[in-house]
Formats: C-alpha cells, structure tokens, sequence
C-alpha cells in the first residue's frame, strides 16, 4: 500500500537539503504543533456531540466573548507545546501575557505564538475555522522571554503556517523556502502531502473585504473596491467575483489555490485599535505564507513583515494576495 510525503518526512526532508547538521529539534516543534492541530480538529468534528459549542461565558484580553473552542483549542496547544524542550515560551490571542512554561520543563531556542481558533464566530454555524501560528527564534541566552524577546518583525519568522478545518483538515506550512499544504488522511492519521509548492497567480479576479464597513474605509480602498464592482464597464474592463469567509484562514486559502486578495483594511470604526487583526499571530504568519506563495502583503502604506511590532496584540490593517492587485492598491494609498 502507497503512503504518501506524511508532514514529518517532509520537514525532516526539507532540514537535510537546507539546514544539515540541525538537531531535528525544529521538526519535533512542528510535529507537536501538528498533534495540537489535529486534537482540535477531531474537537471541532465532534461538535455538538462533545458539547465544544457555544460561548465559555468568560472574555479574552481583547474584550472578546470566548467560544468553549477558543479556550479548548488554546489549552491543547499549549498542552501540546510546553514539554518537549524545543520552546522557551508562547504567546497567545487568548492570554493577556506571555505564557512561561512550567519549571518542570526544559528551556528550547524558539518561541511559539498562535491564534488557536480563527474565525471563531463560525464555530456555532459549522462554517470553516482554522488555527494560525508564527515560530520565532529566542534571542540568544534569554531563558524567561518577556514581551520584549518576541517583539520581532514578521521578517524573523523561521516558520508559519495555518490548519484550516473545513470539508477536509488542510495544514499549510512555510519554513522559508515555499508553501506546501499537507491533508489529514484519517485512516492513518497523518497529515500527507497533496498541495506541493503553492503558488498564487499575480493577477486576480476576486475579492474578500467585509463591506458591511464600506462607509469607514479610507479612499483608496473605496477607490478599489468601486473599481472592482464596476466590472467590464469600469476601468478595470473585466467583472470580478466576492467571497468573505468570516475567517482569515479560509479565504486565505482560496487566494493560495486560485488567487485573489484579501482584505480587513485601515477604516475609521477601528483607527485607534490600529485595525481588525493581529500582527503577531494572525498577519505575521499569513503575510509569510503569502509572500512565499508569490503574493504581497502590506498595510497599505508599508510591508506587514517589516514592522517592528510594539505589543503582543498590537493590531494592523491587512491587505494581501495576488502581487499585481495588492501593488495596485498600494499605489493607490500612494496616489492618496
Ligand atoms: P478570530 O476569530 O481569531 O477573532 O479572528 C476573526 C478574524 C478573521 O479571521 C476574519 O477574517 C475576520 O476576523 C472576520 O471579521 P468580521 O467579523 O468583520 O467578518
Ligand atoms: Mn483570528
Ligand atoms: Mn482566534
């Protein structure tokens, strides 16, 4: 019987060529990263059947209602993550602070940050959700990482990926050098390889942007959006197509397979947050993906991977996808 490139075989694989002499400790990060997402993604499954629905009756550090999913999702990952001895911390959507792990464990090179469940207001519908995480390197002799150690830019990344749970459980991952997508085969329980080096067209012809928040976007983007409707009879001269999943990680997937931009721009309902979404462990980690898939990936005004981040929750406007439409929205913030 043929088994196929499992993600484990993968990431050792892809050590060999690029980092010979590495410990392997990177790919056991990422293999425990992978039991984590599969745990939640057997949660998510159940459903109603495991009593995972519905509201935990407590907020996040965000003033956000928690779902049972969210903290579920984030007690696994942590669970998950905290005793191998490849991390020396994580940071996470659902908790104010930096995690320290427990004294019992031992200190590793990297810090993990996620966001264990994405799109968390489909989790009642049975819409697609997701979890997203970013690996950093921890700055060299820091044994207790404080705010401070993970406050590097996108750049610095040694790994990001997103696990979507939808029809099928999808992980995509990048360590730097491609996107690949991997399938949970339930009957051996592996995620395998099916979606080898992804990459997205440059030009697009569709569009996710909530545009319940039309009346509060910035010019530019009205500007793109309007073009965009306009179809054959405006400027563009083609029709587009919409689509808005209600979680970053699902329409993020699309644009990898088939292209198009996505977008949760600057606009004046959330100027003094700064924007929707989180730079640390929902932009960072998909603007890496996206970039390596050949896309783009910017605020509007500057590159979401070269920002100094200045807090664990600091928020960002995003806009990214297809190279050629992001620049032409870029250009457009230029112009003003
Ligand atoms: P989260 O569930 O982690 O809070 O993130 C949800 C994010 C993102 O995934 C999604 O694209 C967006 O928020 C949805 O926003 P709207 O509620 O405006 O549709
Ligand atoms: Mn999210
Ligand atoms: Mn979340």
């Amino acid at each position: 019987m043929y088994v196929g490139t499992t993600v484990n075989q993968f990431i050792i694989e892809e050590q060999r060529r690029y980092a010979a002499g590495a410990r392997g400790d990177f790919s056991l990060l990422i293999s425990d990263i992978v039991i984590a997402c599969k745990a939640i993604s057997n949660a998510v499954r159940r459903g109603g059947l495991a009593d995972v629905l519905g509201h935990a009756g407590t907020e996040n550090v965000q003033g956000e209602a928690q779902k049972k999913l969210d903290v579920l999702s984030n007690e696994v990952f942590l669970r998950c993550n905290q005793w191998g001895g490849r991390l020396a911390a994580m940071a996470s959507e659902e908790m104010v602070d930096v995690y320290r792990l427990p004294a019992q464990y031992p200190r590793g090179k990297y810090l993990l940050l996620f966001d264990p469940l994405d799109g968390s207001t489909n989790v009642d519908v049975n819409g697609v959700i997701g979890t997203i995480f970013s690996v950093l390197r921890c700055p060299e002799g820091v044994t207790e990482p404080h705010v401070e150690d993970f406050m590097q830019p996108g750049t610095q990344q040694i790994a990001a990926g997103m696990a979507i749970y939808g029809p099928q459980t999808i992980l995509v991952l990048t360590m730097g050098h491609g996107v690949n997508g991997f399938t949970l085969d339930d009957t051996i329980g592996e995620f395998v390889l099916t979606h080898p080096d992804m990459h997205m067209p440059a030009e697009a012809v569709e569009f996710a942007i909530n545009s319940a928040n039309a009346r509060f976007w910035a010019p530019p983007v009205k500007r793109y959006i309007d073009e965009c409707l306009a179809g054959k009879d405006g400027p563009r001269g083609r029709d587009f197509n919409m689509r808005w999943m209600g979680a970053m990680v699902g329409d993020v997937y699309r644009l990898l397979c088939r292209g198009g931009v996505f977008m949760y721009p600057w606009d004046s309902k959330n100027a003094e947050r700064g924007g929707k979404l989180r730079l640390m462990y929902e932009a960072n980690p998909i603007s890496f993906l996206i970039e390596q898939a050949g896309g783009a990936a910017t605020t509007g005004t500057q590159r979401i991977l070269d920002i100094k981040p200045s807090g664990l929750h600091q928020r960002v406007p995003v806009i990214l996808g297809s190279k050629n439409e992001v620049e032409r929205i870029i250009a457009y913030h230029r112009e003003g």
